[in-house]
């Protein structure tokens, strides 16, 4: 198999960045037009998530950066589609815990971590030969030359009750919940979710996942 260097995007090698808040379809569509394009999937928010499940296990208090730092240079990570595993542990539902969801976005501000999964992220799609990616800093730090920038977004209220659908809880809470994240993780100054000017905008709120899907093999395939 041709090889690329590492945080490079070859040209003949299709990656789909998919950025945007929380709740606005980036998993769904992301898992689906990867497999429309018979490419694999990467979720990036997932190996944030598994940094975190891993930290908390060993009781590393999150604000000991330099801690945590280590703790993720030294995992060992395995994603694939259906699990996350950490060091040996399936963490795959444990990374979805209200916990860890309250305090990823802490450990996504530490630098040393991003710096750390950014070459991970990028050293996956070199080896997997390609991808969909999706995340909050994808086409504007990781790959800021793929085949295709996506920016999904979605109202508030429809954001929360998706996730009330996924996860259940009130859809109030919630909301307020993902105001916060998406606060975080918008101002923080390493990487913040922003939308770069070559991304495409999608406002998922009233359209199916099919008709986004659709569209968006279609510009991939119109780019590649
Ligand atoms: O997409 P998610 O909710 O699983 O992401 C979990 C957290 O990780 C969220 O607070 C944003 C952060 N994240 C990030 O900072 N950069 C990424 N590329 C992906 C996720």
């Amino acid at each position: 198999m041709r090889k690329t260097p590492v945080g490079e995007v070859d040209n003949l090698m299709i990656v789909v960045a998919i950025d945007g808040p929380a709740g606005a379809g980036k998993s769904t569509i992301a898992k689906a037009l990867a497999a429309k394009l018979r490419v694999r999937y990467l979720d990036t928010g997932a190996m944030y998530r598994a940094v975190t499940f891993a930290a908390m296990n060993s009781g590393i208090d999150l604000s000991n950066q330099d801690l945590v730092a280590e703790l993720a240079r030294e995992s060992k990570m395995l994603l694939t589609d259906e699990s996350v595993v950490i060091n040996g542990l399936d963490a795959t539902s444990a990374i979805r815990s209200s916990e860890v969801t309250a305090a990823v976005s802490a450990v996504a501000a530490n630098s040393q971590v991003r710096t750390e999964l950014r070459e991970r992220q990028r050293r996956w799609i070199a080896d997997h030969n390609g991808g969909v990616v999706e995340g909050r800093d994808i086409g504007s730090v990781v790959f800021p030359d793929a085949t295709l920038k996506v920016y999904l977004t979605a109202s508030p209220i429809v954001r929360a009750k998706r996730r009330v659908a996924q996860s259940g809880g009130n859809v109030e809470e919630i909301a307020a919940a993902i105001a916060s994240r998406d606060l975080q993780d918008s101002s923080r100054s390493d990487s913040p979710l922003t939308q770069t000017d070559d991304a495409v905008t999608i406002d998922t709120s009233d359209r199916s996942i099919d008709e986004v899907v659709a569209q968006l093999v279609e510009m991939t395939n119109i780019r590649s």
